[in-house]
């Protein structure tokens, strides 16, 4: 069965809620899904890592929330080489930051593609300014992205 996992980077638990509310409908387009917080690097290489949801919040000053900090630096220190490597990202922010806002998840989608990693699709930024929960956002994104990416594959 197609494996994908959703790596989370969250303070304050809405990415990972993301993560939860997204899962089953990767689950009905026929994949298994793995919901991972605080992610190791392993945990993306891994040979069965060819296609991935990145939900991930922005705290400090576009900074990785803490639990996701050193998988991002793994990433950047090693530089694994990713070109197998299909993902989407959900970035998690608050435009009242300004400059910073949704700062993890761009730099995160900057150093996938440094490695060769393609991004399917737009990058969705949820600006909790617009959207108190980000799963109103995040739910029809997934939906357009699993048809407009032909990501079925029950
Ligand atoms: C201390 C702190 C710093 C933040 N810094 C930023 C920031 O630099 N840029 C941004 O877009 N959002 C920033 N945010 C907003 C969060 O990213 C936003 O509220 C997000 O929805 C939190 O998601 P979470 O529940 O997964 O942690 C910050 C929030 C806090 C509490």
């Amino acid at each position: 069965m197609s494996m994908l996992k959703i790596f989370v980077g969250t303070m304050y638990g809405g990415a990972l809620d993301v993560a939860e509310q997204v899962k089953p409908l990767f689950e009905e387009a026929g994949h298994e899904v793995a919901i991972l917080e605080n992610p190791s690097l392993a945990d993306l290489t891994a040979a069965d890592t060819d296609l991935a949801l990145f939900c991930v919040s922005t705290t400090g000053s576009g900074d990785y929330p803490g639990g996701f900090a050193p998988f991002a630096n793994a990433i950047a220190e090693q530089s694994p080489g990713l070109a197998a490597l299909r993902y989407g990202l959900i970035a998690l922010g608050d435009s009242s930051y300004g400059e910073t806002f949704c700062g993890a998840g761009r730099q995160l989608d900057d150093l996938l593609a440094g490695q060769g990693a393609l991004r399917l699709g737009e990058r969705l930024e949820v600006d909790a300014m617009e959207t108190f929960m980000a799963d109103d956002a995040a739910i029809p994104w997934v939906e357009e992205w699993i048809d407009s990416q032909q990501l079925k594959v029950a």
